[in-house]
């Protein structure tokens, strides 16, 4: 069932090249996007003035990834909560909005709540669900169901991953339809978008070198995760992966903020890992990069192919595929994704399984 691989895990990290191809399948058509499935009609898309996203976890992760996309492609403005923070803080919701819940499982007990507070504040919830008749599925106004199969290991991969193409697709048509991307641009962007799988599966292949990486940190007390924009959204989920199955204290920052505080945990071998996808911030997180290295750490770096300079920084550096900009989480994620795994096999974990955690969390 484990299909030789040795556990879930990594064979879910495997699936993600046919998990993403599954769910573009699903909603792109002829070059274009076609969300009828969902329920979701290009007219309420135009009328839209604002987003609310809520999720808990990694799901939330890809809702803050949502932002940066919806946001500077669609112009749409995006507010990220977490499902437990939303539901007891008396959100303020505006007319022409939407609340977009994403949950792999669709039985998230807080991201539930937060979709029954919508309702009853009759804002339209659009959810974006795994599981085929969920809780969440079942009782919101429009259901984008992502194509990632079963997920059995507790921590999420192809699942968010697929949660990743639905933002994608929800930006690309809302900008569409609300006029601020041409016809052209969205086949470009839908173009690019059907290259990811391949690109994916080149990250795959790196996967021995992550490996050797990966079990020389098993001892570390303390791994931080930096970057900037889509980098700290990327960063987050890194983090998480890293924490929830190998037990290492690790934490995301955006790497601005080092220099309030934190920057004091770093000392002699500490590691830290810079993601620096974007162009237009490589050089300001380089610089943080530059900062803490002559405090000690120890320097990983992920960046995409061409930007070799980042070699006189880093002691260790991962090179993703070029793409478009708004699509370099579904590259950079799968690298932190196999340090996270290489860590808890070399602790000898229970990786598909971690402690105090359950696969689908249905109490508040
Ligand atoms: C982390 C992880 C969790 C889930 C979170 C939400 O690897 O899997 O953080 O993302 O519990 O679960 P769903 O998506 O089922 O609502």
């Amino acid at each position: 069932e484990k299909g030789g691989y040795e556990h879930f895990m990594l064979k879910e990290i495997h699936e993600q090249p046919k998990a993403v191809q599954d769910t573009i399948g699903a909603y792109v058509k002829d070059g274009h996007v076609d969300l009828s499935e969902t329920g979701l009609t290009d007219e309420k898309l135009a009328s839209l003035k604002r987003i609310y996203i809520v999720a808990c976890g990694s799901a939330y992760h890809v809702g803050m990834v949502g932002k940066y996309v919806i946001e500077s492609m669609a112009g749409i403005p995006v507010e990220v909560d977490v499902a437990s923070e939303f539901r007891y803080r008396n959100p303020i919701l505006a007319e022409d909005s939407m609340v977009v819940i994403i949950s792999q499982s669709g039985e998230t007990a807080d991201s539930l709540a937060a979709l029954r507070l919508a309702k009853e504040r009759n804002v339209p919830v659009l959810s974006v669900v795994n599981v085929v008749g969920s809780s969440i599925a079942r009782e919101s106004d429009y259901t984008l169901y992502t194509y990632a199969g079963p997920e059995i290991s507790v921590a999420t991969t192809k699942a968010y991953s697929t949660q990743l193409i639905a933002m994608y697709l929800l930006s690309i048509q809302s900008a569409f339809v609300q006029g601020k991307l041409e016809e052209s641009c969205v086949s470009e962007l839908l173009a690019e978008m059907e290259t990811l799988p391949d690109k994916i599966s080149k990250v795959l292949d790196d996967k021995e070198r992550i490996q050797w990486f990966a079990s020389k940190y098993a001892n570390a007390h303390d791994i931080f995760f930096i970057g900037r924009g889509i980098d700290y959204a990327i960063s987050m989920e890194g983090s998480l992966k890293m924490k929830e199955i190998s037990y290492i204290h690790s934490e995301a920052y955006a790497a601005g903020e080092l220099k309030h505080g934190t920057i004091s945990l770093v000392e002699d071998g500490t590691l830290v890992i810079g993601v620096m996808t974007q162009k237009d911030l490589f050089e300001k997180t380089l610089s943080n990069m530059v900062e803490v290295k002559s405090r000690g750490a120890y320097l990983m770096g992920l960046t995409s192919y061409g930007n070799y300079s980042i070699e006189d920084t880093a002691d260790f550096s991962v090179y993703v595929p070029k793409t478009e900009k708004y699509f370099t989480t579904s590259l950079a994620i799968v690298p932190l994704q196999l340090m996270g795994y290489y860590v808890s096999v070399a602790k000898g974990l229970d990786v598909d399984k971690p402690r105090n955690l359950a696969k689908s969390v249905t109490v508040e």
